[in-house]
This record gives C-alpha cells, structure tokens and sequence, in this order.
C-alpha cells in the first residue's frame, strides 16, 4: 500500500468518509490534516452508522493509528464525547489516537463569536456549521491563541492561561457584540479537567510521522471539506478558513511532499452544497428536490438540507490541475439510477462570452451561465455491481466522460453506502 492524500473534489460532502475508511485498511496512518467539527464523515457498517467530526476515518479499523494533524482547529469538549461515543460502541481507541501539539484549541468562545458573526452578516452570511471554525483560525493566524500542546501544561499554568484567554474573549463579545460574557472559570476549570483526558494522547507530529518519512511506515492523509471551500482556492468569502487543497495536506500534516504519494480527488456523480455563495449549476426546482431525496442529501453535522445540482466539470477540472490529482473517485453513481436524463456543466458563459476557465474572482462566479451536455440515464441499478463491466452501457459512457473531461483516471466509483459497494479499477474506467 503506497501513501495516499484524499481530497474533496467538489464543495465537500463528497462521501469520502467512506472512501478513507476503506482505504485505510491496510495502512499504519491515517492524519486528518485540517478543518475542524465542521467535518462530517458518514460511515456505514452493515445497519452501524459512525458519524466522525474529528477523529479520522480510519479509527474503524483496529490497529491503525490515527492522527489529529497540526493543521486542525480541535474542541476539546467534541473531541472527548466523539472518543466516548466510539468507546461506548466497543472500538478501542484511546491508545491509537493522537494529536499534534500544533493543532490549535478551539475554545467555547470561538463558536459563540462564529454565531454572532454569522447573525451580524445578515443577507450576507455564509451559512457556516456554527462550529467556530474561522474565528478559531483568525485566532491561530493573529498568534494569540491556544494551542493542544498548552493541555500538558501543570494545571495551575493552564487554568491561568485559559482565564486569561476567556476574559479577553468575553471583552470582544461585549464592546463588539454587546453580548453575555461567559464564565470564564466555570470553563478554565472544565479545561483543566478535560487536559487530563486529552494531555497522554497530545504528540510531536515530527517526533511521531519519522517512519512515514523514513518509508518503514504508510499514511493517508484525510481532507475534510473540499477543494472549492479552500480559502485560498475556493469560492472566497464562502468558503471554510482552512486549506482543504493539497498544500492543508502539507502544512497541516508536517509531512514533506515526496511523502504524499497517490493524490485521489472524490467527486460525487453530480454536485451539493451546504451553505450559501454561488452554485453555477443548482438546481432549484423538483430535479433538485429529486437528487436530494435520491441521495439523501442532508448534512451530517448539521442537519441542513443541501442544495443540490448536475455535475459541473469546469469546476472539477480546476480541481484535478490545482490538487495534481493522480486518480479520481466517483461517490454516490447509484443516485442517478432513476434519473432519464443527467447533464454536466462543461462550459460557462458570462454575459454570452465563452470563459476560457473556471474564475477564482469571486466576482465572477455569480454570474457563469453553464453550458450542459446531456447524457442519456441508464434507469436501472447499480448498487449490485462489483465490476465496471457489471455497469450498464449508458453509466459506463457517462463514467467515460467524466474521465476523459477530468484528464486523470477514476480509479474507483461508489454505488452504494455500504463499504462493500465499490468497484475498483487501476486502469480508470475507459476500455
Ligand atoms: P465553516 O467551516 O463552519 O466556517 O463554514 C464555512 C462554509 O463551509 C459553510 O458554507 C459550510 O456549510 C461549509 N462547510 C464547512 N464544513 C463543511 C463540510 O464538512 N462539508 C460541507 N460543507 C462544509
């Protein structure tokens, strides 16, 4: 098994819990490398369903090592209950998890100012999981916050240092916000108590990854999100505040690009969104409706319906180039069974001029009018099929297209949620 990054194609909820889970089989690592909460990785085990928002994908399976990467924005309170929730549930994990002292601490106080930014945006809101991402982030960026390293300091330091941070918090929310402050020891002390939890499994990433540098042992590096959420890359202001392209998989992971291996891009057969800004090719009527009952399209941290749409290759093709994706995989095939007809967006057009490429000017994307090309449904099922040449004729030709447009090899497709439902090929899907 090579080292492997896997990284959100699309605008996230690509499916690729799933997808980590069943490749991390066989590796040593799995690190997930930035993001936070917000994440949302499905997992289903026969009638089991694992909902994972912090730990990485690869917990399920015994023995592999999981890795909370420098790059993530971690709450200590999620993180405990998502490591009881698993406990409760018979996976042993306390002694395979580990986080990266330069991961950063996400404090009560961040989700509070997230909502109250969101609410103070207005019309103009992002729509955020209200999980205190970006204020987590701005806080790591402006170096005054906390770190996870910080839960090993003697408690006394700790307890002083959190008051510390939580008085000032509580300073933004009232002059700025005109909010409550929160209790800043009631939560300095919980913190304490919480360090004593989370404290043995804090580690120096550098210190832990020597085996995947020295080759002796694998990793796959999870991405949360998705390319177009990047907040360099993505469709900037709605888009999360981490890099969740390939380079989050660098400087969230302290691992040097030769370690990266395979690049795989998941892409969901058509398109979803959660939240708000631009979405070319929505859509909004009862076809959107469809695609969201079909492929139950409701977020898994959240709950939010997703908005839902066709396939936009403009996108994905910028996806593939910036990522060097070296295999796609194609997640959630099965939902279009029913469909008579599926388009892909392959082109957009602004004002009726044709755009040379997809546009990273926010500006812009609002007003990209898609040009479809339609392909022919193939109305029957595939959630039994193992092989690409169990597929029907109509899904192999739109599989076809998607590879030859993508410009690199799907070298898996997804037909179901169950981690049996794969078809697997290293020589893409083309015959
Ligand atoms: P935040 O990451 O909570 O700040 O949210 C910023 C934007 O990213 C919002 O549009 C969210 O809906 C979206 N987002 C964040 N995490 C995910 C995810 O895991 N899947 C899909 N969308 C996400």
């Amino acid at each position: 098994m090579e080292n492997r990054v896997v990284i959100g194609g699309q605008w996230g909820d690509e499916g690729k819990g799933k997808i980590v889970d069943t490749l991390s089989r066989d590796v040593d690592w799995v690190l997930r490398f930035q993001g936070g909460a917000n994440a949302g990785h499905t997992i289903h085990i026969g009638s089991e369903k694992h909902v994972l928002h912090l730990v990485p994908s690869g917990v399920l399976h015994e023995g592999v090592k999981c890795l909370l990467g420098g790059g993530m924005v971690i709450d200590p309170w999620s993180l405990r209950d998502e490591i009881l929730a698993l406990e409760q549930r018979g996976i042993k994990v306390r002694d395979r998890i580990f986080i990266a002292a330069n991961a950063a601490l996400l404090m009560p106080y961040h989700k509070r100012l997230d909502e109250l930014k969101e609410e103070g945006r207005k019309r103009k809101s992002i729509g955020t999981t209200g999980r205190g991402i970006g204020p987590a982030y701005l806080d790591k960026i402006q170096r005054t916050g906390m770190r996870l390293g910080d839960l090993q300091l003697p408690a006394e330091n700790l307890e002083r240092k959190a008051i510390e941070m939580i008085l000032s918090a509580n300073e933004l929310l009232s002059t700025h916000y005109d909010a409550e402050p929160l209790p800043s020891r009631v939560l300095a002390e919980e913190l304490v108590v919480l360090a004593q939890f989370i404290a043995p499994m804090v580690v120096n990433p550098y210190e832990v990854l020597k085996g995947v540098r020295q080759g002796t042992e694998t990793v796959l590096l999870e991405g949360a999100q998705g390319t177009l959420l990047d907040i360099d890359h993505g469709t900037y202001p709605y888009v999360t505040s981490s890099n969740s392209t390939i380079g989050g998989a660098l400087t969230g992971s302290s691992l040097a690009p030769r370690s990266l291996g395979e690049i795989n891009g998941i892409f969901k057969a058509y398109l979803t969104r959660v939240g708000n800004g631009p979405f070319p090719t929505e859509l909004l009527g009862d076809q959107g409706e469809a695609l969201r009952e079909a492929g139950g399209e409701y977020g898994a941290t959240t709950g939010r319906a997703r908005r839902c749409g066709w396939f936009d290759m403009v996108a994905a093709r910028y996806s593939a180039d910036i990522n060097g994706l070296t295999g796609a995989i194609i997640t959630k095939m099965d939902v279009l069974d029913s469909m008579p007809s599926i388009q892909v967006a392959t082109s957009y057009e602004v004002d009726g001029e044709p755009l040379p490429c997809y546009p990273v000017d926010g500006n812009i994307l609002p007003r990209c009018r898609p040009v479809y090309r339609e392909f022919k449904g193939w109305e029957k099922p595939t959630t039994e099929c193992r092989r690409l040449t169990d597929l029907p004729a109509n899904a192999r030709k739109y599989l076809e297209f998607l590879e030859a447009e993508l410009g690199t090899l799907i070298v898996g497709v997804s037909v179901g949620k169950d981690r049996e439902q794969m078809i697997w090929t290293n020589t893409g899907v083309t015959t």
